[in-house]
């Protein structure tokens, strides 16, 4: 397993099994909750795709417009949750070395995780599709790196705060 996996997958497992996680590998969020997690997700991406990816194809920001449109109407009262605010606060202020951690982080939980909540969750769900997977998984582990750790945890923190404040929503 890679050092990187094996030295952060205390938190991957907490986050895994956080309660809006684990409705929503159940196929139990409704449209209002799920709609709620893609607006938090649009700003991180938003925040995150200011600066290079390791390939183009990996950009979510028209997926995210359209699956945010498809449940426009159920998420009319959704806000940007204070976690959220943070996560991105966070992710500007750093430089385009330590961002990648973060690039890593959200990718490649919707290249892995992600291609099991796509089959459950309450849209057409066009952010887990990507044309070339096996490529683009490639393009990440290309420049991943074992000093990440610490960011890595930081992001997954982040992610779990997020997740616990969407709790208002389920
Ligand atoms: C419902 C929740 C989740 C499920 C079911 C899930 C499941 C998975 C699975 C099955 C893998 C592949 C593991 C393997 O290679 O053996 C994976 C990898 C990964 N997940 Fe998740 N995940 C979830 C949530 C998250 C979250 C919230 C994040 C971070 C935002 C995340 C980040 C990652 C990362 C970075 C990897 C790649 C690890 C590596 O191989 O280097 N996951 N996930």
């Amino acid at each position: 397993m890679n050092h990187l996996k094996t030295a952060t997958q205390k938190l991957h497992k907490q986050a895994e099994e956080m309660p809006f996680n684990k409705e929503m590998i159940q196929g139990k969020l409704s449209k209002e909750a799920y709609g709620a997690y893609l607006l938090q997700h649009q700003s991180i991406f938003q925040t995150l795709e200011k600066f290079d990816l390791p390939h183009p194809d990996l950009s979510r920001g028209n997926a995210l417009k359209e699956d945010i449109e498809e449940l426009a109407q159920h998420i009319q009262d959704v806000l940007i949750l204070d976690a959220t605010r943070n996560y991105c606060a966070h992710l500007s202020a750093l430089n385009p070395t330590n961002i990648q951690a973060h690039i890593y982080l959200n990718y490649m939980a919707l290249l892995f995780g992600g291609q099991l909540s796509k089959q459950k969750v309450p849209s057409t769900g066009k952010i887990y599709d990507f044309e070339n997977q096996a490529a683009l998984v490639q393009s990440i582990r290309k420049i991943q790196h074992d000093s990440w750790v610490d960011e890595v945890n930081k992001g997954f923190n982040y992610h779990i705060q997020i997740l616990k404040e969407l709790e208002l929503y389920l």
